[in-house]
């Protein structure tokens, strides 16, 4: 009878503490480093090691300013950087750059932006002076493929693909924090404002008012007319961390109105998807299609910026549901993770390489995760604003442990 009654009182706390291991972490990153290939996924490998575990070097950082440190901390190794590096140094090995003042992107293929994703890790590597490849001359050369030479709108929005003209709202996570970043680490302002450029033109061409949400691909000819689900999430991470970049420079002052329009613009996509969650809390794939089938990767990723835009903006009002997916997506049965598979895979996830499908195993899925579980940790040490639940009960599982210890006690 006691049993009964206790069980009774521990099984809805239990539930409140749910949250990935370390060891579960550990997996989801040992699965994304084995399943990053295709440029886009080692540049979102590299951005969510440094939100995850080398935060001093992250646009994210509320404790440290950009440009970041010229050095490593002494006495460690953080093998999470030295993976960031890792993949800095072999692709710009393999970019086979001729002349510093050239305009070879990282990768030659058919995609104009996502090459420029793995930027970030290649200019950080170039300030922190890694030996083993011409960081600086990879990062200068992708840069004026970018501006000179990429595919460009009449009105100078840069194509997200090489051969002809196609906007894809996955574009701004690839591009814009690399522009914006390059201006922050060289001092350049114009390259600051055409980030923000690339971005205004994007959200003109992608946007849907009515239902504040982005459309995935528009011109050329592979059009998307639908709300893909992870081109919102890809949009909204990739002007967090332009907002991120700016916010904490130097440069801040300069741009107040540009980062008052992220905010809103951010705050926008928010509005949108979490108006399409349903009780699962796992958005669908085309956010307001609800025959499409469910997929934890781009939940993942959305939930991320509202952690994140709870720190810079100060603004709780998704948080509620972005909890409520965390906490889906870390569920687990007896059986072990309800949204992993045992080997650690996100589950269920579009396929990252055909918009309409359902996936298997999707890489920029685990990154979504280590992203969100970065931003959580952050918000979690700034207090868990906004959660709407007893602060006791949303700061980790230290309070869990302690109210169990109460009822046993009180018993
Ligand atoms: C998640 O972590 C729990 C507790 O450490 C462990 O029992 C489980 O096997 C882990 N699952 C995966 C997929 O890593
Ligand atoms: C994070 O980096 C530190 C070194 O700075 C390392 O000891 C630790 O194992 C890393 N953590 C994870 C979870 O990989
Ligand atoms: C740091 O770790 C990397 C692998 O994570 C290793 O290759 C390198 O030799 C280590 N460097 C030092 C100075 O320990
Ligand atoms: C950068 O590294 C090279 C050797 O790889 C060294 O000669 C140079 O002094 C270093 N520069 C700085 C600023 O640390
Ligand atoms: C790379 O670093 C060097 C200094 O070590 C600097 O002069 C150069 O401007 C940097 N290149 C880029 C693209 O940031
Ligand atoms: C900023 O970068 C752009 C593009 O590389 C370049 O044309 C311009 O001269 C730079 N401005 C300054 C002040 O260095
Ligand atoms: C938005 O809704 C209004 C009224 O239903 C309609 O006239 C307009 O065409 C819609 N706009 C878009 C971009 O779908
Ligand atoms: C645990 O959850 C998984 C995924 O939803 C499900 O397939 C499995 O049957 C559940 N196991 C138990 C014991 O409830």
């Amino acid at each position: 009878m006691l049993a009964t009654w206790l069980g009774l009182a521990v099984f809805p706390i239990l539930s409140v503490c749910q949250e990935l291991s370390n060891a579960n972490i550990s997996t989801i990153k040992d699965r994304l480093a084995d399943g990053a290939k295709q440029s886009w996924e080692l540049g979102t490998r590299a951005e969510v090691l440094i939100e995850l575990n080398a935060t001093q070097f992250s646009v994210f950082s509320q404790s440290n300013k950009l440009p970041p440190p010229h050095t490593l901390p002494s006495g460690s190794n953080n093998s999470d950087l030295q993976a960031v590096f890792s993949i800095a140094r072999s692709v710009v090995q393999g970019a086979n750059i001729t002349s510093p003042t050239g305009s070879t992107p990282l990768f030659v293929e058919g995609s104009a932006a996502d090459p420029a994703s793995v930027g970030n890790a290649v200019l950080l590597a170039n300030w922190t002076n890694q030996s083993g490849a011409q960081f600086g001359a990879a990062a200068q050369n992708e840069l004026n493929y970018l501006l000179f030479k990429a595919p460009k709108t009449s009105d100078g929005a840069i194509s997200h693909r090489s051969d002809q003209v196609q906007l894809w709202s996955d574009f701004i996570y690839m591009v814009p924090p690399f522009l914006a970043y390059y201006g922050v680490l060289s001092g350049n302002q114009s390259l600051i404002t055409e980030s923000y450029n690339q971005i205004k033109l994007y959200r003109n061409y992608l946007r849907d008012p009515n239902a504040s949400l982005w459309r995935h691909i528009t011109m050329g000819s592979n059009a998307d007319n639908g709300f893909w689900s992870t081109g919102n999430g890809w949009a909204a991470a990739g002007m967090l961390r332009v907002l991120a970049t700016i916010q904490n420079s130097d440069f801040a002052s300069s741009f107040g109105n540009e980062l008052s329009d992220l905010k809103d613009w951010v705050k926008e996509i928010h509005t949108g998807m979490y108006g399409n969650l349903d009780k699962s809390n796992i958005f669908t794939n085309y956010a307001t299609d609800p025959t499409s089938f469910h997929d934890a990767s781009s939940t993942a990723l959305l939930a991320a910026t509202v952690y994140r835009y709870s720190l810079f903006v100060d603004d709780h009002t998704y948080v509620p549901q972005a909890e409520n997916s965390r906490k889906a997506l870390s569920a687990s049965n007896s059986s072990g993770l309800v949204h992993f598979t045992s080997d650690g895979w996100l589950t269920p996830v579009v396929n990252p390489e055909n918009m309409g499908t359902q996936g298997t195993q999707s890489p920029e899925g685990q990154a979504f995760v280590l992203s969100m579980q970065a931003a959580w940790n952050d918000w979690v040490a700034d207090g868990s604003k906004g959660s709407g639940a007893l602060r006791l009960l949303t700061n980790a599982r230290w309070s869990c442990v302690c109210i169990i210890l109460g009822l046993l006690l009180a018993m």
